[in-house]
This record gives structure tokens, C-alpha cells and sequence, in this order.
């Protein structure tokens, strides 16, 4: 299971040579022995001594593995082009896992990514999930009440996905296995914004993209969309209906309308040139 999980992993980000990748909770070293065949500077960080010490028997001198927190890690910032947790999160204690997920941001290059894979709250196929999470439940069972603890708060959070855009990633890929039951997630260090957040935060005397900003009136403006040609023509019907709706209503409604005459973000239309208004006698 956790080869083919590995796998999945590889398939959704494909180390290139050079890079260097981190594995957060490392265990036995079996996800780095994976991608040793990319040429990258692999590292390895884990809280288990016995852990570390069979992941030194398996990848002897081609990884540095070091001991250590997932809350404190002993790296640089900005140190590592792409970071791997797999099975570490929901081992966790609850109150660790924000602090743990800051420091993978913090030794995270600007344009690092994260792979996470771990369980997921279903929803569970009928044959195949039901199986595998009667598994996955016996085993955190098996393994003490505490471990069995942490991984039932996990669950109850909603896995990974929760977790992740609360604490500032933005999910690039998302994949469910083995019949709901697991999850991987490619995340990146790009804090979530919403669309209608970026809108209200605009401020064009702080845009420096180089993009113009539109002028509507002496008093407005707001910043140029880019549209498409057929966008473009619905755009601009819309606006002159909309432009034709103002100038047609009242003017006692609209005191403003001497100081602003068009209305906000509605670009000036030309009025039609006349045959008189070009110089001509009309017939
Ligand atoms: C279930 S094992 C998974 C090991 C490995 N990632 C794999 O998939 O084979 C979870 C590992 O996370 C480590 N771990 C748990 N909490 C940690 C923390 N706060 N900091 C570093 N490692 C941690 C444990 O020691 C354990 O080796």
C-alpha cells in the first residue's frame, strides 16, 4: 500500500536533478530510497532515534538524516525546493500540526511545494474503503491509546485538506486512493485569496503590474480587465445598456451626476456623429 502511495506521490511531482527535498517524519527512509534515482540532496528529518537509525542502514551516506522536530526544524529558510510528509501528520499531536506546517513554510523555498499523504474521513466505498479503513483502524488502535487518539482528532478535522488551507497553503492537486481512504495533496506556500478579497484590497496607487487602470469619469477608476475579443463585445454591450439606463434616468436621483457622469467603471461612449454634427445639411 504505501509503495503505490509513493508512487502516486512521484507521479504528481516529479523531482528535478538538484533540488532539494526534505522528508518530514522520514521513519524507516523508504519515500527517500524512492527518490534517490532523481539525482536531488535528500534530507530526512524524524523524532525517533530507532527509526533514524534504520533509515541510516537503508540509505547510508546519500541522505542526511537528522533528529529532530517537526515544530523546530534544524534547516535554513527557504532551504528546500520540495517537502514530503507522508503518514507524519495525523500522528501528531493536534497542537503541533499548525506549528509543524509553519515550519515546512519557513524552509520552504518562495515556490516550494508540498507533498502530504495520509488518511482520509471518507466518504468510503462500499467494499474496498469499508475494508481498508477497518484496517487503517485496527492498526492506530493497536499502536496505544495515544497515537489512536491523535488519529481520530485528525479524522474528526477532516484530514488534510482542512488543515492545510488554514494554515496558509493553497492546494495545487488533491487525489483520493484506495477507496476513499487516503489522501495526497500537492500544496504550495501561495496564501489562499479569494477572488472577491484580491478585488476589495485593490488599491491602484500600490499597482506597479504595469497593467492600466481604466478612468471612468473625473472621479473613478478601477483596474483594466482583460478580456477576450467575444468577451470584449458582451462586455460592451452591457455597458452601454447600462450606460444608457443612467442617462436616462432622472437627474434629481443622481445629485451626483453634474460632479461624476458617468457612472463608476463605465467607460465614455461616443455619441453618434450626425450628418449635421459633421458639418453636413441633414435632408
Ligand atoms: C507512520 S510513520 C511514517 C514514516 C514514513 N513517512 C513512511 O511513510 O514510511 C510517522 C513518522 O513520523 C514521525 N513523527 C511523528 N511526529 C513527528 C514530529 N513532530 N517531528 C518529526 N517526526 C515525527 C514518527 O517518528 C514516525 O517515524
Amino acid at each position: 500500500m504505501n509503495k503505490g502511495l509513493q508512487l502516486v506521490g512521484i507521479r504528481m511531482f516529479r523531482p528535478k536533478k538538484g533540488m532539494s527535498i526534505l522528508d518530514v517524519g522520514c521513519g524507516t527512509g523508504s519515500q527517500l530510497e524512492l527518490y534517490q534515482r532523481y539525482d536531488c540532496h535528500l534530507y530526512g528529518l524524524d523524532l525517533s532515534p530507532a527509526m533514524l537509525e534504520m533509515a541510516r542502514q537503508r540509505l547510508g551516506d546519500s541522505a542526511q538524516l537528522d533528529l529532530g522536530s517537526a515544530t523546530a526544524m534544524p534547516y535554513e529558510d527557504d532551504q528546500f525546493d520540495f517537502a514530503i510528509a507522508m503518514l507524519t501528520i495525523h500522528e501528531m499531536n493536534p497542537e503541533t500540526r499548525a506549528p509543524a506546517l509553519n515550519e515546512i513554510k519557513r524552509v520552504l523555498k518562495g515556490n516550494g511545494q508540498l507533498l502530504l499523504i495520509d488518511y482520509h474521513p471518507g466518504p468510503y466505498q462500499p467494499l474496498q474503503g469499508w475494508l481498508s479503513k477497518t484496517i487503517i483502524f485496527a492498526a492506530e488502535l493497536a499502536a496505544g491509546w495515544r497515537h489512536y487518539s491523535n488519529y481520530r482528532n485528525f479524522m474528526k478535522q477532516g484530514g488534510l485538506s482542512g488543515l492545510v488551507t488554514h494554515n496558509g497553503l493553497s492546494v495545487e492537486k488533491q487525489q483520493v486512493l484506495a477507496g476513499g481512504t487516503f489522501a495526497i495533496l500537492l500544496a504550495s506556500k501561495k496564501a489562499l485569496r479569494s477572488r472577491a478579497q484580491a478585488l476589495f484590497d485593490y488599491d491602484p496607487r500600490n499597482d506597479h503590474s504595469g497593467v492600466s487602470t481604466q478612468s471612468a469619469g473625473s472621479c473613478c477608476s478601477r483596474p483594466a480587465i482583460s478580456t477576450t475579443p467575444r468577451l470584449r463585445v458582451a462586455k460592451n454591450r452591457t455597458l452601454q445598456s447600462a450606460r444608457l439606463k443612467w442617462s436616462n434616468s432622472s437627474p434629481t436621483r443622481h445629485p451626483t451626476r453634474t460632479s461624476c457622469p458617468i457612472p463608476p467603471g463605465l467607460p465614455r461612449i461616443q455619441p453618434k456623429r450626425t450628418l449635421r454634427s459633421a458639418g453636413y445639411p441633414e435632408p
